[in-house]
């Protein structure tokens, strides 16, 4: 398949396009970080509709995975406009482009759309009831999504993995934190499920080939506490867990609101693949494994110093 993949600089585009890159054809859409990338990479500042529209009649790719996003919880409460334009606008507008050349479409949407007062696992049926200015406009940028292409994939996902900058995932944080001798917090009372992106993207590619649409919940299968799942990093890696001290998300001082309970469930996905996710220990093997093989320097030198 020809995948284009507006938002390849970041975490998800960078190791979707890494992971995905023997086996399908990738163009990548970078604002001018991406420099030694091993896939094809298409230098635009701007994403607007005539540059997407000319940029998929001339590369005509067969579908497009939306990995662009204003993703960080505070930056999007200090720039709500921002957040609005990328997070709404944008998908709306490559929704449109698509729609009209009947070019396959997954926006990659968040966990954090829902409130997290629910009791237990929530479904892609449950209400979502967004607690800030990034998971409004993700939540806004879904229904945008929908509202123009109805055959389009929604994917409401969580992940982590090894970053360009090295510091744009959780599990970097406390792999760089615990490395370095530092004393870092994990929250007890944030739940989530955590998938290695290598398998976020897999999954992806797997949803367009089975031709799947709307909504789907696509994170890892194992709930946990941000706390364990820092405990789990630590331990996989041989770092001192020990120096992760357990903490009320409340404690912090994080401006942006969280959600206490991110427990998404992923039984329809995993129904309509017919198959299993991956389990959690698979996914962090996998992690590990890059870093032994010197994975996050080789993706940090395809960036512009
Ligand atoms: N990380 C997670 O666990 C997580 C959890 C839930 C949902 N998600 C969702 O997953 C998706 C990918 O997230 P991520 O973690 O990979 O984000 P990221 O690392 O912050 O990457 C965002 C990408 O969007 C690009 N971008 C930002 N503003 C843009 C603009 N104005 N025009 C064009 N491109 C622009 C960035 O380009 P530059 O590098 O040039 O800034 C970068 O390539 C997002 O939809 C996010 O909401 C992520």
């Amino acid at each position: 398949m020809k995948l284009l993949l507006p938002g390849a600089s970041g975490l998800l585009g960078v190791n979707f396009a890494q992971e995905m890159m023997s086996e399908h054809e990738i163009i990548g859409l970078d604002r001018g970080k991406l420099i030694n990338a091993p896939f094809k990479v298409l230098r635009r500042e701007r994403l607007d509709a005539s540059v997407i529209d000319s940029i998929l009649d001339s590369e005509s790719p067969e579908a497009v995975v939306n990995c662009a996003a204003l993703a960080n919880l505070e930056d999007c409460e200090e720039n709500p406009e921002l957040a609005k334009q990328i997070n709404v606008d944008l998908p709306r507008v490559l929704a449109q482009a698509c729609k009209s050349r009947n070019i396959s479409f997954v926006h990659v949407s968040t966990d954090a759309v829902f409130d997290g007062k629910k009791d237990g696992a929530y479904n892609e049926a449950d209400a979502p009831n967004p607690v800030g200015v990034y998971s409004r406009t993700k939540l806004e940028g879904e229904q945008a999504v929908l509202a123009e292409y109805a055959q389009a994939v929604v994917a409401r996902v969580n992940f982590y993995g090894w970053s360009l900058g090295g510091r744009r995932s959780l599990a970097e944080f406390f792999v760089n934190s615990l490395s370095a001798g530092e004393n870092v917090n994990g929250f007890t009372d944030v739940i989530f499920c955590p998938m290695w992106v290598n398998h976020t993207a897999r999954i992806l590619v797997n949803m367009l080939e089975r031709g799947l649409s709307g909504v789907y919940h696509v994170v890892g299968a194992q709930p946990m506490s941000k706390h364990q799942f820092g405990v789990d990093v630590a331990r996989r890696f041989g770092l001192p867990e020990g120096r992760i001290a357990p903490k009320s998300v409340e404690e912090s001082n994080l401006r942006a609101k969280r959600s206490h309970n991110l427990w998404l469930s992923t039984r329809k996905l995993s129904a309509d693949l017919g198959e299993e996710l991956p389990s959690f220990s698979a996914g962090l093997d996998g992690f590990y494994a890059q870093f032994r093989q010197g994975y996050p320097q080789k993706i940090r030198s395809y960036q512009q110093k």
